[in-house]
């Protein structure tokens, strides 16, 4: 695959990540490819024991699972489509036997089936509402339902649970030709902050992160050629394309304890992004 725009970090590779998230149990959805690899490989450097969720693509999640292993943790692919509520419960039921518990669920798994409005079919629009919305509401709930069981363990963590919803800055920017996708992370943005208003007093933390424009295979055609980069660079201000590094770092920070009065935000790792950067020399 062409890729005309170097990763910034080959050049000048981030610091190691502190072991912030030792004895502690995460879960990561959709952590296969892209931005969910990233987020699960850095939990493991910080500590974490990892669960490698993926739906297919056995090879992938086995490499994922073998690079946590690495950093002297524990790490298992589990197969199972979070939009299925049995597959999501016996995923949970074999965590709990395999892992003990869960102390960080980052629900990542999330897909784009793209098209103009007039010819969305309905499939489209639900396979997008099912994986991205209903896979969240699946997961958080046998998530809360092991952070109630077991409460805090203060060795482990101040928190009783973290759930991190990874959305993207699309819920709260309208984004045309991908309605079910802008449609479900805004509902996520509602989803994620209810929950943690319920949940803040029994000490559960729920946050979003809210990714821009990130080098991953959901959004190949927009970094591919330069010209496409070109163009993409005009909505970025800080004039780089994320890498997944740069969502998965914080997402290991936002996890741990240095973040624990956090609740019911979004972090948007975007460049910018939202800054509306239209308006810089306009309006
Ligand atoms: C989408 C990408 C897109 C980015 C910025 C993400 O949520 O999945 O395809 O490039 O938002 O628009």
């Amino acid at each position: 695959m062409a890729d005309p725009i170097p990763n910034y970090l080959s050049s000048t590779p981030l610091p190691p990540l502190p072991k912030l998230l030792v004895g502690q149990k995460a879960l990561v959805t959709g952590a296969n490819s892209g931005i969910g690899q990233a987020v699960a490989i850095a939990m493991g450097q910080a500590g974490a024991d990892v669960v490698v969720n993926y739906v297919s693509g056995d090879d992938a999640a086995n490499a994922v699972v073998e690079t946590i292993k690495s950093y002297g943790v524990k790490a298992a692919a589990y197969q199972a489509d979070v939009s299925n509520e049995d597959q999501v419960a016996a995923m949970f039921k074999r965590m709990m036997a395999e892992f003990g518990t869960i102390d960080i669920l980052v629900a990542n798994a999330g897909l784009q089936r793209d098209s103009a409005f007039t010819e969305m079919t309905l499939a489209q629009w639900n396979t997008v509402m099912g994986v991205n919305l209903t896979g969240q509401f699946l997961c958080a709930r046998e998530a809360v339902r092991e952070f109630e069981r077991r409460g805090i363990v203060p060795s482990v963590s101040r928190a009783a649970g973290k759930i991190i919803c990874m959305s993207s800055v699309h819920e709260i920017i309208p984004w045309g030709g991908h309605v079910n996708y802008a449609s479900s992370k805004g509902g996520m943005r509602m989803f994620m902050q209810s929950l943690a208003q319920e949940l803040a007093p029994k000490k559960i933390r729920v946050n979003s992160i809210g990714p821009g424009a990130t080098r991953t295979p959901i959004n190949t055609a927009a970094w591919d050629t330069q010209e496409a980069y070109d163009k993409l660079m005009t909505l970025v201000p800080y004039g780089r394309i994320g890498e997944p590094e740069d969502v998965a770092h914080s997402t290991v920070w936002l996890a741990s304890d240095h973040a624990d009065y956090i609740t019911g935000q979004t972090l948007f790792i975007d460049g910018g992004m939202t800054l509306y950067p239209g308006f810089s020399t306009n309006g």
